[in-house]
């Protein structure tokens, strides 16, 4: 079979972006440890409360052991909700020690609403009827901005939070 100089030239640039994207995609699925959220776990969004993580008390963040720990929150039009602490304060950043493995868990009360831990490989969506999760090990102090990442209405751009991870 004869194949013209361009047209070869145009099949290895087709072929080699499909390899490029092939590789991208698999550093960030097996290196990055970006996933798809799990979806699997459902959720009443009109009574988040009866489900024991979105219990007022509970959200926010819990520790399991040494350097593990689970972060609750509730997503709703335009804001964050982790809870209050132990004054009573509403909880805009939460604070993290350094090398912690922690799994964020959330939901939605209105609409779709994004969850995304910039410069992190959390990143997932917070809909309405679905509890979803991530995990992320924080290697490096500094402070890390939550965002969100699906237009929700009118106050979607100020919709964010804060990550401390101190060094202890
Ligand atoms: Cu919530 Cu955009």
């Amino acid at each position: 079979m004869h194949l013209h100089k361009y047209e070869k030239m145009w099949m290895l640039i087709g072929g080699g972006a499909l390899l490029i994207f092939l590789i991208m995609l698999g550093v960030g699925a097996f290196y990055q440890g970006t996933k798809p959220p799990s979806c699997l776990t459902t959720i009443d969004p009109q009574n988040v409360e009866a489900h024991d993580s979105f219990k007022k008390e509970n959200l926010g963040m819990q520790q399991l052991d040494d350097n593990r720990y689970v972060v609750n929150v509730i997503a709703s039009a335009f804001n964050y909700d982790f809870g209050t602490d132990e004054e009573g304060n509403v909880v805009r950043t939460i604070r993290i020690p350094v090398g912690s493995e922690v799994m964020f868990q959330g939901t939605s009360t209105d609409v779709v609403h994004g969850f995304e831990l910039a410069g992190t490989n959390a990143n997932m969506m917070l809909e309405p009827g679905y509890i979803n999760t991530v995990e992320t090990t924080f290697k490096k102090p500094g402070t890390y901005t939550f965002v969100c990442n699906e237009y929700c209405g009118t106050g979607h751009h100020y919709m964010t939070a804060t990550v401390e991870v101190y060094d202890e």
